[in-house]
């Protein structure tokens, strides 16, 4: 906490940094405060002041400042302030004769920082592309709806914790670099240090021995196997992290970089899973709709009409579940015309998902007891040799949001699977050991930060959800 010290009739009074999100507050009227942001208008009056709006990030709205002509620098700097200057003002909180605010600040004293010539300050208008803003993502943050969205996040990531350290889960840290591909679908950035213009080779491969590592190394597409390790010693651990994938999909909601939780519970069966799943959502949605009322409201009106309505009704739903195979047989007698067709056996599309959760049942879905074909090693094969216990929650718009199941904790199942997927038992040596030495049945799932982000907000693109996007062909900055 900073304080100005300024003498008052002898006094040295220390005067305390106010946010904007507490000036605008009619409690804080009639208190001395110092705030320090940065101009988004400034209105000249004939009467020989100006207002200026201020904003510091800690609200979505902004604090009127009232600088009169009496201020020794009102001519040669108040009057050219504009959109993007930073200041320290220091004055008296007041109740405002104003509609839309409850406050204002008489200010006695305006120190400008910085500048920000109009001529080249890109956000002079009030309202920009998010395409155009993307190029600016170091500016964008000044802006409503970025601005709006961080806090957003904020709120999320706190709810996260918050609830796992309530259920007396213990906070992991999975490593960012990995020798294995946990959902083995092949999307791996691959990390190294060798020359890419002169690749060790013996005969046509890679002669690994010269790398950093020693072996093939990539950054993970998943904390879960780690996560298994702590689980199947601790009980109940959870991981929060930025995990990567190559895949080449343009979509909205799809990134190269996100950020996922990780629950992983010893002891759950698909359903705790399923039911803790669907508490976690829900505590979520609750805690950012109290927690950011006023950036909630904005985004209701400006971003996604009923995104309010939304959250409220998730917060308080049962969501349903069913196994994929019903859900199959709902889309095939659908009548619906989708783009890629309907076959058991195959993953369901985004189309195929969002119909069901939002046609169909028109709330939050978890599908369950997926093909085994289509779906990782790790997970545990039901009685009927065909399906396995994964489970894939998926909201309006979004589509999935969460994926995760319980995994398959009896060794000789576990080693015929991974030969099923060609994957190298030696490699995985100590994932087996975990089912050789004191298996327990086991589950967890992954929720993806930005997903949660963008449903929350509304906002159409991942890309607008987290600060800066890494998606194919951009990571700039
Ligand atoms: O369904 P996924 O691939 O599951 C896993 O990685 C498991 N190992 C999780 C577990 O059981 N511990 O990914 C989990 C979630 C998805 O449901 C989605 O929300 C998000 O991560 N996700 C992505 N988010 C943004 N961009 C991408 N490319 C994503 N891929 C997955
Ligand atoms: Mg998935």
């Amino acid at each position: 906490m900073e304080y100005a010290k300024f003498a008052m009739g002898g006094n040295i009074i220390a005067m305390q940094t106010m946010t904007v999100a507490r000036a605008r507050q009619s409690a804080s009227a009639g208190q001395s405060a110092r705030l320090q942001g940065w101009i988004r208008t400034r209105r000249d009056s004939k009467g020989g002041f100006s207002f200026l709006e201020l904003n510091d990030g800690t609200s979505l709205d902004n604090v009127q400042i009232i600088a009169d002509a009496q201020l020794p620098n009102y001519e040669s700097e108040i009057k050219h302030l504009t959109a993007g200057c930073s200041v320290t003002v220091e004055g008296d909180v007041k109740e405002s004769p104003a509609k839309g605010q409850e406050t204002e600040v008489q200010a006695s004293s305006i120190v400008v920082h910085g500048w920000a010539d109009p001529e080249t300050y890109p956000l002079q208008k009030k309202r920009h592309s998010f395409e155009f803003l993307r190029t600016l993502a170091h500016l964008r943050p000044r802006t409503n709806t970025f601005g709006a969205v961080a806090r957003v996040r904020n709120a999320v990531c706190r709810s996260i914790h918050q609830f796992f350290q309530e259920e007396g889960f213990l906070y992991i840290h999975p490593p960012i670099i990995t020798a294995s591909d946990c959902e083995g679908a092949g999307e791996m950035f691959k990390v190294t240090t060798l020359d890419l213009a002169r690749v060790p080779k013996t005969g046509s491969a890679v002669d690994f021995t010269q790398d950093f590592f020693d072996r093939p190394s990539y950054l993970t597409v998943s904390g879960q196997l780690e996560a298994e390790i702590f689980a199947c010693a601790l009980g109940k651990v959870y991981t929060f992290g930025p995990t990567f994938r190559a895949e080449n999909s343009n979509t909205s909601r799809h990134l190269a970089e996100f950020w996922m939780v990780e629950p992983e519970m010893a002891f759950f069966e698909l359903n705790d899973n399923m039911d803790l799943a669907e508490r976690f959502l829900k505590r979520i949605f609750s805690d950012v709709l109290s927690a950011c009322s006023d950036d909630m409201q904005f985004f209701d009106k400006r971003i996604e009409k009923g995104v309010v309505a939304t959250l409220e009704g998730v917060a308080n739903s049962q969501f349903e579940r069913l196994p994929y195979t019903e859900a199959v047989d709902i889309l095939k007698g659908s009548g619906a015309s989708f783009e890629y067709p309907v076959e058991w056996g195959h993953d369901l599309q985004a189309e195929h998902e969002r119909y069901l959760t939002e046609q169909h049942f028109k709330k939050p879905v978890i599908l369950f007891d997926y093909p085994r074909s289509i779906k990782p090693f790790y997970m545990r094969v039901n009685d009927d040799g065909r399906t396995v216990r994964a489970m894939d929650i998926l909201v309006p718009k979004v589509g999935e949001i969460v994926g995760g199941s319980q995994r398959e904790e009896r060794l000789d199942v576990l080693s015929e699977r991974m030969a099923e997927q060609q994957l190298d038992p030696d490699a995985y040596w100590w994932y087996l050991d975990l089912r050789r030495y004191g298996t327990v049945p086991h589950s967890g799932f992954g929720l993806g930060l930005e997903r949660v982000v963008q449903f929350a907000t509304g906002m159409a693109n991942i890309r607008d959800v987290i600060p800066f996007p890494r998606v194919p062909g951009n990571a700039d900055f």
